[in-house]
């Protein structure tokens, strides 16, 4: 279990099971997003996922001064690969106030699930809510908006309308918090792992999977191979340029108050390459406040 109480070794095997059933099939691809939120606990508990555990500090520090302490706070996590961001945003905000109101929202049920499940698990009430954030609509303002690794789902030319809606969904002087990564030597076409890339994801969980032993529960070859299937599955949007979203977040209304582009601690960089693979690339890390 990690500090923030994830209780991983028994929500992957949750995830593995409700994903075939939940996930949403995409009515572009065709596809079903199973892969990927079936086995995204798998990786985080193997090390080789990105998540916003790794920017626990920025999160923390942009919900420690949103509202006075002990006052309630509304808190909107806008795509959810899985409850990290829930639980990361109650660690954070428990301590100082006693009424948090968290809704979760994802175009994909399987999320949400497992945040309804770890929220029960906890004794915490939470809404979710399934759709496109595009669509989203709420009677009541949001004080934060946290996200992590979101805005890669979007084309640029969408992005101005997601930060339009972020606008509109808080209230005057909330913030909306977020971490991304950055690829200025990418192309205008989405990116997903190389072939190369994949093998050394595969090869890694496999390792990875027999260093940890029977506690994990699952077999080593099976989650390679589910790896392979997750790994050739990802496609983003890539974020070329910080400078792009500084001037969006400006535009839309917000006013800068973080603004960083750094890498992740050296000690939880893999050895491995790939988009959502925790290794040497830049991530851009945002507090921006709704004028
Ligand atoms: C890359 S994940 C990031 C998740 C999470 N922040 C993390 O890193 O732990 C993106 C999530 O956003 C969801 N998603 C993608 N497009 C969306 C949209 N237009 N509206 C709402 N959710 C969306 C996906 O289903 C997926 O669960």
């Amino acid at each position: 279990m990690n500090p923030l109480f994830e209780p991983l070794l028994e929500s992957a095997p949750l995830a593995r099971r409700l994903a075939p059933g939940l996930c949403r099939i995409d009515p572009a691809s065709g596809e079903s997003c199973a892969p990927s939120h079936g086995l995204w606990q798998y990786l985080r508990l193997l090390g080789l996922a990105l998540s916003p555990e790794h920017h626990a500090e920025l999160f923390q520090r942009a919900l420690d001064g949103v509202v006075p302490a002990s006052a309630p706070v509304r808190v909107l996590v806008s795509g959810a690969a899985d409850y990290a961001m829930l639980a990361l945003v109650l660690a954070a905000l428990g301590r100082r106030h006693a009424q948090v109101s968290a809704t979760v929202l994802d175009i994909c049920e399987t999320p949400l699930a497992l945040n309804r499940w770890y929220a029960e698990r906890i004794a915490r009430p939470i809404e979710t809510h399934c759709g496109d954030i595009l669509g989203y609509s709420s009677r009541e303002p949001f004080d934060v908006v946290c996200t992590h690794a979101f805005f890669a789902m979007f084309a640029p030319a969408q992005r101005p309308a997601l930060l339009a809606k972020w606008h509109e969904l808080l209230r005057p002087g909330g913030i909306a918090v977020t971490v991304n990564r950055v690829r200025p030597q990418a192309g205008a076409a989405q990116v997903g792992f190389g072939e190369d890339e994949v093998r050394a994801l595969c090869d890694a969980v496999r390792a990875r999977a027999r260093a940890f032993g029977p506690a994990l529960g699952a077999d080593p070859d099976a989650l390679a191979r589910d790896a392979g299937t997750y790994a050739r599955r990802q496609r983003f949007h890539p974020l070329r340029s910080a400078e792009e979203i500084r001037g969006l977040f400006e535009q839309a209304g917000f006013l800068i108050e973080h603004f960083s582009l750094a890498p992740i601690a050296q000690d939880a960089q893999t050895g491995v390459s790939g988009p959502t693979v925790p290794g040497t690339s830049d991530y851009l890390r945002v507090i921006a406040r709704r004028r």
